[in-house]
């Protein structure tokens, strides 16, 4: 008798701790709030469809990567800076509610080449008004000093001119990614947008500990999604033994990699701690795939064409411009589509019956 009591308290004792273990476990796996699925799996389609060559097919909203989850985009500005081979867009994610920029990845010949050039970025400037913040000149440039920045501004600023406080979402891939994050810090910090979403795919490193640490505090709702294998997000090196010297990625992590064998892999999206180089993420495998770079939910990233930076464009859009320095700007005006204006046609449609 004084045994089976004893099994009781025990099967009791453990059931507690089963249910309390498990609501701890809601609780802490619960990251609703920091990393919506849904969500990058939209922006990830803006991310690729940015590296389209035909522009007209892009501006228009036509081409083979504007659909699915980007249906019914409203383009605003689209921009090439051909001198430095750069392509971004700004337009209108009506579904979202959101204005959405969308930055290009390398276009350069070879890949692995760029990739390797990687290794060797070095931090060599100070990132403005941030002191210790060290980031690479080059991935700063490539948004700062092109033909990128302005016509982005301006862009947003239309748009916001018509929606009032609409939310900024900002996405790309690879060296799209770094130009995304400083696209995201310098509309916080020099432009006060609130709240902008920041989702990249395969970034690099783009600076130091200092300037991750103000970079997180700036832009709280930023996910870095890293991809099993993936090469570019261990670029340039990270050294643990130097953390304050050397490059360190800003949080929040995402790291999507596959378990299981055969027919029954599926993939797992973990979100990663709020250090930005968490060992049980993307750094507790080795760099060493570059498909694993070009490819993430299924989504295909890099250019329909390699190694050019390719223009095609139909003569008869009316509404590009060329900047002296020969750069491509494809503009339009933003339109104001809202509920409101949908019914008042009905109403129209309804009163001449
Ligand atoms: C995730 O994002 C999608 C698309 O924006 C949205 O419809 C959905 O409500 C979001 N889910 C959560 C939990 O915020
Ligand atoms: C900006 O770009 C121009 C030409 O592209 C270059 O001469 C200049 O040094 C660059 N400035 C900075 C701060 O990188």
């Amino acid at each position: 008798m004084g045994g089976r009591r004893w099994l009781t308290v025990l099967v009791l004792l453990f059931l507690i701790g089963v249910s309390e273990g498990r609501e701890l476990k809601l609780k802490r796996y619960d990251y609703s709030d920091v990393y919506n699925s849904t969500l990058a799996r939209i922006l990830v389609e803006y991310a690729s469809a940015v590296y389209m060559t035909d522009l007209t097919e892009l501006f228009t909203w036509t081409c083979s990567r504007c659909n699915d989850m980007t249906e019914g985009f409203e383009m605003v500005e689209l921009i090439v800076d051909v001198q430095n081979c750069l392509q971004a867009f700004v337009g209108i994610a009506h579904d979202l509610n959101a204005i959405v920029i969308a930055f290009r990845g390398t276009q350069e010949r070879s890949i692995q080449n760029w990739i390797e050039d990687l290794f060797w970025k070095q931090l060599d400037l100070n990132y403005p008004e941030m002191p210790d913040a060290m980031v690479h000149h080059g991935f700063y440039s490539a948004y700062h000093n092109t033909s990128l920045r302005p016509a982005i501004l301006n862009a947003v600023e239309r748009i916001m001119d018509l929606y009032g406080d609409i939310r900024v979402m900002v996405t790309g891939h690879s060296m799209g990614g770094a130009m995304a994050s400083f696209c995201a810090l310098d509309l916080t910090v020099n432009y006060g947008i609130k709240d902008i979403q920041l989702m990249t795919f395969g970034q690099p490193r783009i600076g130091n500990t200092a300037f991750a640490s103000y970079f997180g505090k700036h832009v709280p709702h930023t996910v870095r999604v890293t991809n099993g294998h993936d090469m570019v997000p261990h670029l340039p090196p990270y050294y643990s033994y130097f953390p304050s010297k050397t490059y360190h990625h800003f949080a929040r992590e995402v790291w999507l990699h596959n378990i299981g064998l055969g027919s029954l892999v599926y993939l797992v999206e973990k979100v990663c701690d709020g250090s930005g180089e968490d060992p049980h993420c993307s750094r507790s495998v080795s760099g060493s795939s570059i498909s694993d770079h070009t490819m993430y939910y299924g989504i295909e990233l890099e250019g329909d064409t390699w190694g050019s930076c390719r223009i095609v464009m139909s003569k008869h859009i009316a509404e590009y411009r060329l900047d002296p320095a020969g750069n491509i700007l494809l503009s339009r005006e933003p339109t104001l589509r809202s509920n409101l204006r949908q019914r008042t046609q009905t109403d129209d449609r309804l009163s001449s019956v």
